[in-house]
């Protein structure tokens, strides 16, 4: 059985949720890996709209297990309300979700730090500031929130900390400890019954001929280590990411598989080359309901970057490439792509490791006609315009690697995958 990672290969917001709901079904387990509730998958199935910010995608089908791996920091409110949220819609959450033991805990004081911090037009989740605590070996992990013995302790003394640091800031910081610990100790119980060890769970159920599919959260761009720093969430969103996440080794991993938008987005600050700062960039917001499903802002709009997908692909030794939302183009007389970066006389294919040289190139482009008729819910290849076959054709041969699932729409049935391609392989088999 495969072990497939699925993850953004540009800024997020990829449509990785749809993506993993619709091939889930053909794994045992879908896990999470990386990230917080600063991550929205969205998924639609009918007139249903769910918007999963912690809790994989599989949860949505009955009898699958969703893991929540050790690579994730975890509000347990956002956890709990979410999963009532799930709950009411008929999901059996408690039983099909397991919390890893050795996830990171968010606390309120995580929020405030991340307002006194320098600002990169963050989700104002918290989320940098408990990943910090972790790499600073400070943090309190679930199994510490569930000893009740040492909990209170280590809160107070992690608390402590903060407020003293609030104030060097000069601001008047205040927490009020024992009414957080009390809801801390209250939310615990909570979630106790779903806390385990997952990398035991994963590895045994691999050993067992389970399989098993990463999901990961944001995108490669914006990885810790390979984005474009600083203007990065702080966790491994690259494939990388599933294994030090999970506690699942390399060599248990079969394939990649990387989404990418039709054209580009991103979220926040930081360089965007292929960015379109005019009406297209306008329209393509609009027509693609580009606004963030966590914090509601609206996402900068752009072209393909090649150079950008090619570096993706490479840090992720990816297998196949799904594209997403490409009747969001459908309109559209030209469609620009970047093919490389000029940097005064050079061309350069390569991302460059400062946000400062990224934000000194210039995309050059080439323009490729568009289709300017509606691809909304094609399901068959066959079927796309020729130019829209054209253009995927041209992505594929640029970045080298196979387009073998396309999206056409937000349900399920508007999904193209390609006969013969890796990605049927993997997923349709
Ligand atoms: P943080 O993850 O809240 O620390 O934000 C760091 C950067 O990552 C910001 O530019 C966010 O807009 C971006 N970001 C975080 N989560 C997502 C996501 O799920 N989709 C797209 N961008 C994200």
């Amino acid at each position: 059985m495969s072990n497939v990672i699925i993850l953004g290969a540009q800024w997020g917001d990829e449509g990785k949720g749809k993506i993993v709901d619709l091939f889930c079904d053909r794994f045992d387990i879908v896990v999470r890996y990386q990230g917080g509730h600063n991550a929205g998958h969205t998924v639609q199935i009918g007139a249903q709209k769910f918007i999963l910010k912690l809790i994989p995608s599989g949860i949505l089908h009955p009898g699958k297990r969703a893991v929540i791996g050790n690579g994730l920091v975890i509000d347990p409110a956002a956890l709990l309300s979410e999963m009532e949220a799930l709950e009411a819609l008929g999901v059996n959450v408690a039983a099909q979700l397991s919390l890893s033991n050795r996830a990171h805990v968010l606390f309120p004081y995580h929020r405030a730090m991340e307002h006194m911090l320098q600002a990169i037009g963050t989700t104002s989740r918290g989320i940098g500031p408990c990943y910090e605590d972790k790499a600073g070996r400070r943090g309190i992990r679930v199994a510490d929130l569930l000893d009740r013995e040492r909990f209170g302790e280590q809160f107070e003394a992690a608390a402590k900390e903060k407020e003293t640091l609030a104030r060097a800031f000069g601001i008047p910081e205040h927490v009020d400890v024992p009414r957080v610990r009390a809801e801390y100790e209250a939310l615990a119980e909570r979630i106790r019954p779903m806390v385990c060890d997952t990398a035991r769970l994963l590895n045994d159920a691999i050993r067992a001929g389970k399989s098993v599919m990463f999901e990961g959260a944001q995108g490669t761009m914006l990885d810790l280590d390979h984005g474009t720093y600083p203007f990065v969430t702080s966790s491994s969103a690259s494939a990388g990411g599933a294994c030090t996440g999970t506690g699942v080794p390399p060599t248990r991993i079969s394939a990649v598989v990387g989404v990418a938008k039709a054209y580009t987005t991103r979220v926040g600050g930081g360089p965007f080359p292929t960015e379109a700062l005019d009406a297209t960039g306008d329209q393509i917001r609009e027509r693609g309901h580009e606004f963030g499903s966590v914090t509601g802002r609206p996402r900068r709009c752009g072209w393909v970057d090649v150079p950008l997908l090619r570096y993706s692909a490479m840090l992720n030794g990816m297998d196949s490439l799904v594209i997403t939302k490409l009747d969001v183009l459908d309109e559209l007389e030209k469609i620009p792509v970047c093919v490389a970066y000029r940097a005064g006389r050079r061309e350069v294919a390569d991302v460059p490791a400062t946000s400062r040289g990224l934000e000194t190139m210039e995309p050059v482009y080439e323009c490729l006609p568009g289709w300017q008729t509606s691809t909304a819910g094609i399901s068959r290849y066959e079927d796309l315009p020729q130019n829209a076959r054209n253009y995927l054709a041209y992505l594929e041969n640029r970045t080298g690697i196979e387009i073998g699932c396309i999206s056409t729409g937000p349900e399920r049935s508007q999904t193209i995958v390609r006969p013969g391609s890796r990605f049927e392989q993997l997923f349709c088999r």
